[in-house]
């Protein structure tokens, strides 16, 4: 697996230090709110456990899956493949996602929240890859911004692949291009 790493973008340590710093500002803004935190599978699964132990605050816990890319190339389709499970009506949501790159996937969700009449929804996102958005997507909490590049680890994956790793990274050109 590591010989298919080109370089690390964001190291354990750097990840763990904005993790911290984001429970703590959800926890501020979300005392007595009891929040339903909403994590988009698959992707966002390790930073949302890494974030939950960040959060000091009374929360609940919801999952989404949606269908989105196959290997590096975006289908277009968005579609709900598991649905919540609780009703959200009057209910402070966050949604928790690991990358937003053109915000389709994202505007598409949060169209399809704010229908149920949540009391509001707010985003986290660990990864900003700002250059490539198409749609403005307001990110209430965000990790970091990255450069247009395909990036694996932390719950990321290259065809279900390196989601494992513990740092974020780009991999080798040929590893890609196969
Ligand atoms: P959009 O373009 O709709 O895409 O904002 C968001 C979803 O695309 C996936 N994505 C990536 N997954 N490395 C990945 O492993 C990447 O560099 C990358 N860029 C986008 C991701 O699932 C996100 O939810
Ligand atoms: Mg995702």
């Amino acid at each position: 697996m590591n010989e298919d790493i080109e370089r690390i973008l964001i190291t354990e340590k750097e990840i763990s230090e904005r993790v911290k710093e984001l429970g703590k500002a959800i926890s501020r803004d979300y005392s007595g709110k009891d929040p339903v935190l909403v994590a988009v599978l698959r992707g966002a699964i390790v930073f949302l456990c890494d974030l939950l132990k960040e959060i000091s605050i009374p929360m609940s816990l919801d999952f989404l899956s949606i269908s989105s890319y196959s290997g590096q190339v975006q289908t277009g389709v968005v579609r709900i493949l598991k649905d919540l499970d609780q009703n959200i009506e009057d209910k402070y949501v966050i949604l928790i996602e690991d990358i937003i790159d053109t915000g389709l996937t994202l505007n598409y969700i949060l169209r399809t929240l704010k229908a149920r009449k949540p009391a509001g929804v707010r985003v986290c996102a660990l990864l900003d890859k700002k250059v490539r958005r198409i749609v403005d997507i307001p990110i209430d909490y965000r990790g970091f911004e990255i450069p247009d590049e395909f990036v694996v680890g932390y719950g990321m994956d290259y065809e279900q692949g390196y989601r494992n790793l513990p740092f974020i990274a780009v991999l080798k050109e040929e590893i890609l291009g196969k």
